[in-house]
């Protein structure tokens, strides 16, 4: 059985996705050992609490600076023992010593099709906000391993979304989690659980 943790910052979504996903035998062999949040009021915390699944808040505004919460953050992960972490919209920069612990054993999703509309500053709704602007007809959403850099790391999957004429960031938003995101993250957890790397 496939161990992981998921971290969220926001409406969980995602985690939603990766929950229905085990249910419903879409990710074979994982389990949810514990969600990590870094915003106390995020709903996806609630939402793990409706699944049975053991939800932690570990914000930075709870220590005196970066380096004891990056030192919090990773203590709570080791805590689940986890072979897999998922970020599923946690919007934290992952700190250095997490990364070298867990390298090739942290995954993220993004809402575009990286190396598009990536990087620092582009993350939840600015990166539709940013797409709109630049007039790309079709974005997307990509699985990837977490390396030291923002958004750098190997891709294992991406989904095409077509934009169309009348969207709004939010209207776009919705499709790409849609027709992208709730589908490629647990395929990759799938593939994951199953062996197959990219
Ligand atoms: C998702 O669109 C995810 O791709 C994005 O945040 C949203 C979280 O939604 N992540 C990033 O932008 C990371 N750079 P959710 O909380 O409903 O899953």
């Amino acid at each position: 059985m496939m161990n992981i943790v998921v971290c969220v910052s926001g409406g969980g979504t995602n985690l939603q996705a990766i929950i229905d996903g085990i249910a419903d035998g879409k990710i074979s062999n994982t389990s949810i050992a514990g969600v990590i949040s870094n915003n106390k009021d995020a709903y996806a915390l609630k939402r793990a609490e409706n699944a049975g699944i053991k939800g932690v808040c570990i914000s930075p505004k709870d220590y005196p600076d970066r380096e004891s919460f990056n030192e919090a953050l990773l203590e709570g992960v080791d805590k689940f023992n986890p072979d897999l972490i998922v970020l599923a919209g946690f919007l934290v920069n992952i700190p250095e010593a997490m990364v070298k612990k867990y390298r090739n054993k942290i995954i993220n999703i993004h809402p575009s099709l990286i190396p598009s509309f990536c990087g620092k500053g582009f993350y939840g709704l600015h990166v539709h906000e940013k797409a709109l602007e630049r007039g790309v007809k079709v974005t997307g959403a990509t699985v990837h391993y977490v390396d030291e850099g923002t958004d750098t790391g190997p891709i294992i999957l991406q989904e095409p979304v077509r934009v169309l004429p009348d969207d709004t960031p939010e209207v776009l938003q919705r499709r790409v989690m849609e027709q992208a995101e709730w589908i490629i993250l647990p395929k990759a957890i799938d593939m994951i659980a199953k062996g197959m790397n990219r």
